[in-house]
């Protein structure tokens, strides 16, 4: 046939994979990120209400008022940073189409962009898509704090942008105040663009969220990207949001117009009644972190190292002192002989580096951690 290919090495992802392959072997399925409990009633009952109400049409482009508003409000209270709700916030349809929108806006034919592996998947092919270039870097081991000497040797005359990702997927790792004072040196001494994908920003665990909102002069050159998916535990819905200035807001809105145009209004509606109440966004990190301690401790008796997760609903267990298989084979020989479903970390790596990693999602209802618990620590 008579096209080519724009991104031939792209397959099936794995979170697919193993989905599939834990179905397939009547597996408990923790590999892929989503919550197995129901979201809030009180946010179901919002969105019935305004749908209702006959509000069904199309949303604003940039997203409703009133929710950009109240995110506006939210970003006050939680970093005590102020946005222009107005010129600075675009509602998404999920983080992926904000990341997506940003790339295609910024990124164009040998334009270089830094990212750090392991790196959530979306990313690099964006920037393929767009002719751009991913630089890719190895976050350090075993702790996946980024390594900015690294950093400073890659760029280059054709770097525009560095992605970070804070809470990080899939290491629960988090970056510091230094990693941002770092980062801000670097981008103002070569112009560089930071898209920060914070999507885990309320998940995170005994320390505050360091938002590149914080960071003054980071954020002239940033774009912040938040899930409404993550925080409100709906992945379905795909919603989200961006943030950022002016200037680079009004190119990615060109994007947005063209690719979406606009996101789904009753929920929009109903997120902007919902975030007024700050209860609902402010006690989501201590739900997890007891998901978190419960999966835990009752890994205590097992073989598996505990790698300490910071934030995110990700846990990672190491297996080196079990067995040599490379985390692919580990993984499948988990879900097909032992039914229990995890990711292996190696797939979010370009170079395919295998730490003997998996990646276990805790956004479950307990008796579930407590099954994967038990099987784990016959192994
Ligand atoms: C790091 C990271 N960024 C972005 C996304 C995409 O978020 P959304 O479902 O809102 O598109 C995910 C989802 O798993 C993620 O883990």
């Amino acid at each position: 046939m008579a096209f080519k290919s724009k991104l031939p090495n792209v397959g099936t992802t794995i979170f697919t994979v193993m989905s599939q392959m834990a179905a397939e072997h009547n597996a408990l399925n923790l590999s892929q990120g989503f919550p197995d409990f129901r979201i809030s009633p009180k946010l179901i009952e919002l969105v019935n209400r305004h749908m209702k109400q006959g509000y069904n049409q199309y949303a604003p482009m940039p997203g409703l008022p009133a929710l950009r508003e109240q995110i506006a409000e939210m970003i006050d209270n939680c970093y005590q940073s102020k946005v222009d709700p107005y010129k600075d916030i675009t509602i998404t349809a999920g983080a992926t189409e904000a990341i997506y929108a940003t790339i295609t806006a910024l990124i164009g034919n040998g334009d270089e962009v830094i990212l750090f592996d392991p790196a959530y998947d979306c990313y690099a092919p964006a920037i393929r898509l767009n002719g751009g270039i991913p630089i890719h870097i190895s976050l350090k081991q075993p702790d996946f704090s980024i390594d900015w000497e690294a950093v400073k040797t890659k760029i280059s005359a054709e770097t525009k942008l560095i992605i970070i990702n804070s809470p990080h997927n899939p290491s629960g790792a988090v970056l510091s105040e230094n990693d941002f004072k770092t980062l801000e040196e670097i981008a103002v001494k070569h112009d560089l663009l930071i898209l920060s994908d914070e999507v885990y920003e309320h998940i995170i665990f005994g320390q505050q969220h360091q938002s590149i909102l914080k960071y003054d002069a980071l954020r002239k050159r940033s774009i912040a990207v938040s899930s409404f998916g993550k925080t409100f535990h709906a992945t379905g819905w795909k919603i989200g949001y961006l943030i950022a200035p002016e200037e680079i807001t009004n190119e990615i809105r060109k994007v947005h117009q063209y690719l979406v145009f606009s996101v789904n209004t009753p929920m929009q509606y109903a997120l902007a009644d919902y975030l007024k109440e700050p209860d609902h966004y402010l006690h989501i990190a201590e739900m997890y972190n007891n998901k978190r301690k419960f999966f835990v401790e009752r890994l205590a008796a097992s073989k598996f190292e505990i790698i300490p997760s910071f934030g995110t609903y990700f846990q990672l267990l190491s297996y080196k002192n079990i067995s040599d298989l490379d985390d692919m084979s580990m993984a499948t020989k988990l879900t097909k002989e032992n039914k229990l479903a995890s990711i292996p970390i190696s797939v979010f790596y370009q170079n395919k580096e295998d730490n003997k990693l998996l990646r276990f999602c805790f956004a479950k209802n307990e008796e579930t951690l407590e099954r994967a618990a038990e099987i784990l620590c016959k192994i």
